[in-house]
């Protein structure tokens, strides 16, 4: 039965790998070198909102949250969430359409859609699929014995 047991073994190394990659996005390092489609929206990001949202949008250091991060994937903040944002202004940000026109606003949304691709954020994991991975990974570090 020894070729059956390495199948599972793969199968769930499958199962275990979106849960390291979901660790490693807790430091996600978005590229400040951009393929030139996204460029332009860089720069209006740069220009309008890094100051407050930190050069690449991660925040932390910046009295504006990071939008590099699973809370503002499109599932949970949508483009148009984001366009609102920026026009209206929300709780303690100015609004900033006097900075911005429409296509400028697409271009950035385009832009950070990238950055959260390219750092490997992913959607909030679900909690139970964790568990179940971590006793994945407990029942591949000690096999019961044949
Ligand atoms: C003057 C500082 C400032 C600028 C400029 C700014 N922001 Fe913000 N932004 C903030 C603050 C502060 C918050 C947190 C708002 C709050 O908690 O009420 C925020 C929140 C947000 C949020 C999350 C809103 C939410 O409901 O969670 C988004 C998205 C956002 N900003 C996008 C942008 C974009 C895109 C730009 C550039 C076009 C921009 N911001 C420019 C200060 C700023």
């Amino acid at each position: 039965m020894k070729p059956i047991r390495h199948l599972r073994f793969f199968a769930r190394g499958a199962a275990v790998f979106p849960v390291l990659f979901g660790l490693a996005a807790c430091g996600p390092q978005p590229t400040l070198q951009v393929p030139a489609e996204y460029q332009l929206g860089q720069k209006h990001f740069h220009r309008i909102c890094a100051n407050c949202h930190g050069p690449d949008a991660m925040g932390k250091t910046t009295k504006a949250p990071r939008l590099i991060d699973a809370e503002y994937l499109p599932g949970n903040f949508p483009d148009e969430e984001i366009r609102q944002t920026v026009i209206e202004g929300t709780g303690k940000m100015p609004s900033q359409r006097a900075k911005v026109t429409d296509g400028e606003i697409a271009e950035i949304i385009k832009y950070l859609r990238y950055s959260q691709k390219s750092a490997g954020i992913v959607e909030d994991p679900d909690e139970e699929e964790d568990e179940e991975d971590f006793a994945a990974v407990e029942d591949a570090v000690s096999p019961e014995s044949p």
